[in-house]
């Protein structure tokens, strides 16, 4: 059956205390609406609508991509009018979900427990028990148990206000009942607004039952109002990350200091350290050992890699047994080879090497390609611009380029050859031999230091 997903996301977040739009606040490196979004995309062929208001041109050019449609509630006037703006775009025979831009983790499991119970005599209403159910609406139940109605904490009674199973506002229903019961909201309420709640008394006037579903975890239908609540729900989401990878057969040295901002996929008997940070697409291999402080983004890391402490590794191939830093920066387009080493303070571009090559200490080597069994000396830079243009450099197998040299690129050291210490090279130099620019050594004998004046 085709399902119609309409997202919430028209709401200023005044507590936010922000210029951005509320929904455009991030949780673990996404956009909170971005996470309901992905969430709805779990449902096969899903038309998602989202309800845009205050910010409406930034939250559409920032989520827009892909197979949704926003459509702009111009002024506020409460839940169901807003669902009213997307009425229009709902699908024939379909079966419309609502779902809140700012409740970012609900979870594929309860959106499908939540259309599955959706027929030609229900609909399904996802509510929780809350020890502390205030600001919430209340879930009015009949003699028979049957959910009757949802009175807001506004317009609730003493009595009302001591049921402690609440609202959610995830909601899913035929689209054409939608589209017909809408209309008959009203806004004479406590707040003088449209409620998307006076859907299910309608609801059940109209013969139709009330299924209530509970999530699994509390987490998934909490909202999020304040930045107290992003960081409740940013930890949470950590967690769940932590225990999927200890799962999965990772160590970690601390589940609490782990963070894990995209997809993170991982082989087994790896070990992560503290105050890790994996942002974008990772794919770890086995044996893996990350030491602390580190930051990995949108790479590959190949079997018994080992990433030493304070190592940042941006858009990279990382190959199998490799040891990088500590304190080595690898830059977007690095690609290294089995076995290679990238130690301190060495920072890498847009570069190949080739197996076993090493590049120790205290270099620049960007816009390069290096070959198998290179020794890069510590201090060599590859003068890869000319302040206009980017230029290429070259170094074939077991070349040995020794310390403090510059390459000035476009240049090209071949195999077996060898670069003096020292050297500023700006001709090729060709294979086997030995490429060498150094000032002759002169020795002063009798040389007196100077000393001290009276
Ligand atoms: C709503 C429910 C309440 C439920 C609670 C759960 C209604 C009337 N009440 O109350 O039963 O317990 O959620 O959190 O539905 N929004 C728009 N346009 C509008 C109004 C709201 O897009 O005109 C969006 C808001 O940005 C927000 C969401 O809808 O993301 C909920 O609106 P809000 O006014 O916060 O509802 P609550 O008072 O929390
Ligand atoms: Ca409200």
């Amino acid at each position: 059956m085709a399902t119609d997903i309409v997202i919430l996301a028209a709401g200023k977040g005044t507590r936010m205390k922000s210029e951005l739009p509320k929904v455009l606040h991030c949780l673990a490196g996404r956009p909170l609406l971005q996470h309901v979004v992905d969430a709805a995309r779990t449902v096969d062929d899903a038309n998602i609508l989202v309800v845009t208001g205050h910010g409406a041109e930034q939250v559409q050019a920032v989520i827009s991509s892909g197979s949704l449609r926003c459509i702009e509630q111009t002024e506020q006037l409460g839940t169901a009018h807003a669902v009213l703006q997307a009425s229009p775009l709902l699908t024939s025979n379909a079966t419309t979900l609502i779902l809140y831009g700012d409740v970012p983790l609900i979870s594929p499991e309860t959106i499908s427990g939540m259309l599955n119970n959706v027929s030609d005599e229900s609909i399904a209403l996802l509510t929780v028990q809350l020890a502390d159910p205030t600001g919430y609406g209340r879930i009015v139940r009949d003699q028979q148990g049957e959910v009757a109605a949802i009175v807001e904490q506004k317009d609730a009674s003493a009595e009302q206000l001591k049921i402690t199973e609440v609202n959610t506002g995830v909601l899913a229903l035929p689209s054409e009942c939608l589209q017909a019961w809408l209309p008959q909201i009203g806004n004479n309420n406590a707040q003088g607004e449209y409620y998307l709640t006076d859907i299910i008394s309608i609801a059940r006037n109209a013969g139709y039952l009330i299924k209530t579903i509970q999530p699994v975890a509390v987490e998934e239908v909490e909202g999020v109002n304040n930045r107290l609540q992003l960081n409740n729900l940013e930890r949470y989401y950590q967690l769940q990350q932590a225990k999927r990878l200890m799962s999965e057969g990772v160590t970690l040295a601390d589940a609490a200091r782990t963070d894990v901002r995209g997809n993170l996929k991982t082989g087994s008997d790896n070990f992560i350290d503290i105050n890790c940070i994996f942002d974008g697409d990772v794919v770890l291999g086995n044996n893996i050992s990350i030491g602390p402080n580190c930051l990995i983004s949108n790479s590959l890391i190949g079997d018994g890699v080992e990433i030493k402490a304070n190592s940042v590794i941006e858009d990279c191939q990382i190959g199998n047994n490799a040891i990088i830093g500590p304190f080595a920066r690898l830059r977007p387009g690095t690609e290294l080879a089995a076995g290679v080493k990238v130690g301190n303070f060495v920072e890498t571009k847009k570069i190949k090497v080739g197996k076993g090559s090493k590049i120790n200490h205290l270099s620049y080597v960007g816009d390069a390609e290096l070959g198998e069994n290179v020794n890069v000396g510590a201090g060599t830079i590859t003068c890869n611009y000319d302040g206009v243009n980017k230029h290429k450099t070259t170094i074939g197998d077991n070349a040995f380029i020794g310390s403090n040299t510059s390459l000035v690129a476009p240049i090209d050291v071949g195999k077996n050859a060898t670069v003096g210490a020292g050297s500023t090279i700006n001709k090729n130099v060709p294979e086997g031999e030995l490429g060498l620019t150094r000032a002759g050594q002169k020795n002063i004998s009798g040389w007196k230091r100077p000393s001290k004046k009276d």
